[in-house]
């Protein structure tokens, strides 16, 4: 009897496994991979706004990230190893709740959660599959392969034309403003609480700039992508090619 106790004793996790396992432990994991992950989707819409100072600096950022040759798989892979674990700890986390809290609140006036917080696994669910659209319709050209063939004058992928002419089919305008309206709202809960989830804030100690942090990224964020494309339905961008 003792040596099967000691035995399931020892296998039980203990340590960094244990941690990672815990709630808090996945709760810090969701929030550094939410922080790479916003991290991302900002310096992505900067890069994507040059749009609006013409085809050179948009198809030369382009070209550029290209040229990054294996440093840009890297970075592809890293990303993409932070999406896989950014969403098995929120898959973690729902059912960790789930135990500690079988039969759910029927109403709780003392608990204010706010309606961002209330949908973020399905906001979350909802942009994974932007995510596998996006890919195959700016990276991998098959959602409009015609757009995607374009070279401009020095012989470099078109990107400007892809987005512009792309952003003429009013689905695609509509489904990127949906996706990128359920992102900001994503971000305003998600940036907000990863400080309190890091230990940043305290329920006895909160920074109110804190509070304001997930708004403002959201807002920031809804206004960039929403930008490109109804700029380009909106014609406020030159057609390229002379397209009408
Ligand atoms: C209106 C908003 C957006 C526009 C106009 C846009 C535009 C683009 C373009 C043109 C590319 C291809 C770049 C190239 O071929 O060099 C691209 C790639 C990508 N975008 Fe976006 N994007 C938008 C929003 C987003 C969002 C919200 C996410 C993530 C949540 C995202 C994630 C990615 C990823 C992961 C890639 C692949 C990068 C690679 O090739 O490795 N994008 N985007």
């Amino acid at each position: 009897m003792a040596s099967a106790a000691s035995a399931t004793r020892s296998r039980a996790p203990s340590g960094p496994v244990k941690f990672l396992r815990s709630s808090i432990g996945a709760k810090s994991v969701m929030a550094l991979t939410g922080l790479i992950l916003t991290a991302f989707v900002f310096g992505h819409m900067v890069g994507n706004l040059q749009i609006f100072l013409g085809p050179e600096p948009i198809n030369r950022y382009g070209h550029f990230l290209q040229s990054l040759g294996e440093l840009l798989w890297l970075i592809r892979f890293v990303l993409l190893a932070t999406l896989i674990v950014h969403i098995a700890s929120a898959a973690r986390l729902i059912v960790l709740n789930r135990r500690a809290r079988p039969i759910a609140y029927v109403l709780d006036d003392s608990v204010q959660v706010t309606f961002a917080a209330r949908t973020m696994p399905w906001t979350g669910m909802i942009l994974l599959a932007f995510v596998v659209y996006h890919l195959a319709h700016f990276t991998l050209g098959t959602v409009q392969p015609e757009l995607f063939s374009h070279h401009d004058e020095l012989g470099r992928h078109d990107i400007y034309a892809m987005v512009v002419l792309g952003f003429q089919d009013w689905f695609v305008t509509a489904w990127y403003v949906v996706a990128n309206a359920l992102l900001a709202l994503h971000l305003s809960h998600g940036v907000s609480s990863l400080f309190q989830s890091l230990g940043v804030t305290t329920p006895s100690l909160r920074w109110p700039l804190v509070d304001l942090a997930g708004p403002a990224v959201g807002t920031a964020v809804l206004i960039g992508n929403l930008a490109i494309p109804l700029a380009s339905w909106l014609g406020l961008l030159e057609l390229p090619y002379g397209a009408m």
